[in-house]
């Protein structure tokens, strides 16, 4: 397990803590379609943290063709069975050095916010080493005001209830979010690290990117490209 990161619930669990029978059975709710539209058609696309292919698959029937990469071996055998065309690779990011670039490298699900800072340096060298020249880098980040607790959101499909958040210093907090799907509950702990815009800013570039914009009006989607 990462530092401070921890699962419990059925099935296995990655080192960060996910839960791989929550991912199985969570849809994809519109990252797809947004990912899709903010790149070129027919991309090759190298997806960082791919789960259990969840956005994988959607990113294939769009046209796309996708390397998934994930260190988790369970993680990994669910895209093999879930998004059959992607090519997986069982790998830490940090540590992938393909010798192939890609028109996108997408490295969503808030994986940047890893609270330890030369471990995220290690996952934006990633992105950069691997993405060609005049390609899109695309990131989800979580902004401040994100993880609050207690809340209990609920949809017709899922219920989260974040609790135990707290502030630590540097702009860390942890909190514990707790997914109840079709009657099986999943708790994970985690342990995110907020980046102000100038933070962000040059993290980026001391991995060798360049912001090229905010996607989306709260900042959570981002886009950079090659320095
Ligand atoms: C929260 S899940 C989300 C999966 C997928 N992106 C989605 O949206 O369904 C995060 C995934 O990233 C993977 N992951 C986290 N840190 C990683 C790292 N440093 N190297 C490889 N995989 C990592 C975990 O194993 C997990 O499968």
């Amino acid at each position: 397990m990462r530092v401070g990161q921890s699962g419990t619930g059925p099935g296995p669990h990655t080192p960060d803590g996910s839960a791989v029978e929550l991912y199985e059975v969570t849809p994809a709710h519109g990252e797809d379609e947004f990912i899709n539209a903010a790149i070129e058609p027919g991309s090759s696309i190298l997806e960082l943290g791919c789960g259990t292919g969840r956005i994988t698959r959607p990113l294939l029937d769009f046209g796309h063709q996708v390397v998934a990469v994930d260190e988790s071996p369970d993680m990994v055998a669910r895209v093999v069975e879930n998004a059959p065309g992607a090519e997986p690779i069982c790998a830490g990011i940090g540590e992938l050095h393909l010798d192939r670039r890609f028109d996108v490298v997408l490295m969503m699900s808030y994986l940047i916010n890893v609270a330890d800072d030369e471990e995220r340096a290690r996952l934006l060298r990633t992105c950069a080493h691997h993405i060609r020249p005049g390609g899109t880098v695309v990131l989800q980040q979580q902004v401040p005001g994100m993880l609050r607790g207690p809340a209990v959101l609920e949809n017709e499909y899922r219920k989260l209830v974040i609790s135990d958040v707290e502030e630590r210093p540097g702009n860390i907090q942890a909190a514990t979010l707790t997914h109840t799907i079709g009657g099986r509950t999943w708790s994970q702990h985690i342990l995110t690290k907020n980046l102000s815009d100038e933070e962000l800013v040059s993290q980026l570039t001391a991995a060798g990117l360049r912001l090229a914009k905010y996607l989306t009006p709260d900042k959570t989607w981002v886009s950079a490209r090659p320095l």
